[in-house]
Parts: C-alpha cells; sequence; structure tokens
C-alpha cells in the first residue's frame, strides 16, 4: 500500500490566553513537523504520534510533561495513552509522578506487558524496573502551574466551576496514519488545575482520549475530563465515521453532542483511513497543526486555517 502521510497534532482545547498565543501555534507546529519527517522517512504512525506528542510534553507552554498542572496538593500527577490501529495494542499510564515522557512510558507498557494501564505507585515502580528515568518534580513545574495553582488555593474555587470558564491548560495528542496504511493515536495530559489527588481523566482511557482502528481511524480529544468519559468522545466520532459522515461532520456532531448531554465542552482531532482530517473545538481556543502534501496547516481561534510550506 502506498498511502499519503498525514499527521494532525493539538495541544489542549481551552480559553488560550493571548501570552501563550504564539508559544502554543509554534508548538503544535514544530510537533507536526517532526511526526511529519519521521512519516516521510518511512517511520511507522506510532512512531510519529509517540514523537509528536513527546516534543508537546518537553515543550512547558502544554499541560503535559513539562508544564503539567498541579493536584490539590501541589504535586504533579500524569496520564497518557498511545494505541496502535494496526492491532488495537494500547498502552497508557495513569496518576504517575517525576517521569518527564509519559506518552514513552505507555508504549513502554504496551510493548514490555500484558496489561493495558499501569497506574500510580506500580506505574512507577515498573517505570525503575524498565530503566526509565525519574525526574524530580521540581523540573516539570513551571512558574504558571504555580501562579495558577495559588490562585485556586486562594479563592478555593471549585474544579468544576472554574472548568465552565474553560481556563483551564489543557492536554496535547497527535494521530497520524503512514504510507502503509497503519494508523496510531497519542494522549498525554498534566489533567486539571487543584484536581483531587488520584483522580484520573479521560486522556489514558480507551475510547475517551483517544482511539485509533485501521478500519476507521483515529482519534485524540481534550477537554473536560469528566464530560468526555461520559460520552467517550474518541470512539463517538469513529463510530459517526462508520455511519458515513466526513471526519469533520463526525466530529463536530461528537462535540455537540457532548455539549448537549453533559454541557462539556472540549476539541478533538482525527484521520481517516484514507487520510482525510479534522480539527475541531467548541472551546474558544484550540493549537492544532496538519502536515501532508509537504504543507503545513494550523490554527488556534475558531475558522483558522493558515498555510506554509514545509522546507524539508
Ligand atoms: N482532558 C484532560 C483531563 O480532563 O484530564
Amino acid at each position: 500500500m502506498d498511502m499519503k502521510p498525514v499527521i494532525v497534532v493539538h495541544g489542549g482545547a481551552w480559553a488560550i490566553p493571548d501570552n501563550l498565543a504564539e508559544s502554543s501555534k509554534l508548538g503544535v507546529r514544530d510537533a507536526a513537523t517532526c511526526g511529519f519527517s519521521i512519516l516521510v522517512n518511512g517511520g511507522s504512525s506510532l512512531q510519529a504520534v509517540e514523537a509528536a506528542v513527546q516534543i508537546l510534553e518537553d515543550n512547558i507552554a502544554f499541560d503535559a510533561g513539562h508544564g503539567a498542572v498541579l493536584n490539590a496538593d501541589g504535586e504533579v500527577e500524569l496520564d497518557a495513552i498511545i494505541m496502535d490501529g494496526k492491532n488495537l495494542a494500547v498502552g497508557a499510564v495513569s496518576c504517575i509522578k517525576n517521569i518527564a515522557n509519559p506518552i514513552m512510558f505507555a508504549r513502554t507498557i504496551m510493548e514490555q506487558t500484558p496489561h493495558v494501564m499501569l497506574t500510580g505507585s506500580g506505574a512507577n515502580k515498573f517505570a525503575e524496573k524498565m530503566n526509565i528515568e525519574k525526574v524530580p518534580t521540581e523540573e516539570l513545574v513551571t512558574e504558571n502551574a504555580i501562579k495558577e495553582w495559588e490562585q485556586y488555593q486562594r479563592y478555593k474555587q471549585s474544579v468544576t466551576s472554574l472548568f465552565n470558564t474553560e481556563r483551564m491548560h489543557d492536554t496535547v495528542g497527535a494521530v497520524a496514519i503512514d504510507s502503509m496504511g497503519n494508523i496510531s493515536c497519542a494522549t498525554s495530559t498534566g489533567g486539571i488545575t487543584n484536581k483531587m489527588v488520584g483522580r484520573v481523566g479521560d486522556s489514558p482511557i480507551i475510547g475517551s482520549g483517544a482511539y485509533a482502528d485501521n478500519f476507521t481511524g483515529a482519534v485524540s480529544t481534550t477537554g473536560h475530563g469528566e464530560s468526555i468519559m461520559k460520552v467517550t468522545l474518541a470512539r463517538q466520532v469513529l463510530f459517526n465515521m462508520e455511519k458515513g459522515e466526513s471526519p469533520q461532520c463526525a466530529a463536530e456532531h461528537a462535540l455537540e453532542y457532548m455539549k448537549n448531554k453533559v454541557h462539556g465542552r472540549g476539541g478533538l482531532i482525527v484521520v481517516s483511513k484514507s487520510g482525510e482530517w479534522a480539527a475541531s473545538f467548541t472551546t474558544k481556543r484550540m493549537a492544532w497543526a496538519c502536515a501532508e502534501n509537504k504543507i503545513l496547516s494550523y490554527g488556534l481561534n475558531p475558522g483558522e486555517n493558515f498555510q506554509e510550506k514545509i522546507n524539508m
């Protein structure tokens, strides 16, 4: 098979403030370009989504890895998932600490254990066994994350009321199809500021934060985790496509369904088995980028679609 490779990435759907707009756009463009160069050099979609998400995890503009938000105790607890649409293999981690690239660890779990997800201290123990580098919490925590956390403590606002204002940082993700027609997805997050210790959101939950199946396509989601889980948002998009909808319609209908049914807002990226793709959101902004045919498309505000040539 000789498919046209495509990668789409997102940096989280929320009310991104103007002071993070440029770094968010730059960050998703870098991640999509890196993933695309892997695809055009014969790499797999799994390698491409893992590399793209690692770049986003390393970028402090985003809520994942470095730059993750803090839980109620002021700690970092991270969630991630990676899925291979060829055989529905999945690896996920939840509530892990002191690991800079949870997506790489999720892939290790997929490939080195008989399980789908490891959580908490057991996951960290396995990371040690696999010689995955342990980083001090301070290395992952940014000034912004501390400021946001202090604001929550001062005003004692509830997680729910703040979510309605879309002030939450949120999640990164990637979906891709490679030249063999194999489709993959990856999602990684620090969750939501001031979350209860031990809270797990949608991101590492199969069918909610991500799903990939060569038969249909791949999706990575972002937004209010408790809402996304209730409607299994990622799988919902693929169900819509299986009924004959285009990726764009399937994405919009699934997000609309979530808004109407559980009053949740969010965003998602999707690629189909024929390489059609969409980036859609019901929040104020979502940074996204797509690379295909040596063209990079990207946007942040509703309806935006800038394009430039990729020099490689
Ligand atoms: N969407 C990320 C979270 O709610 O944890």
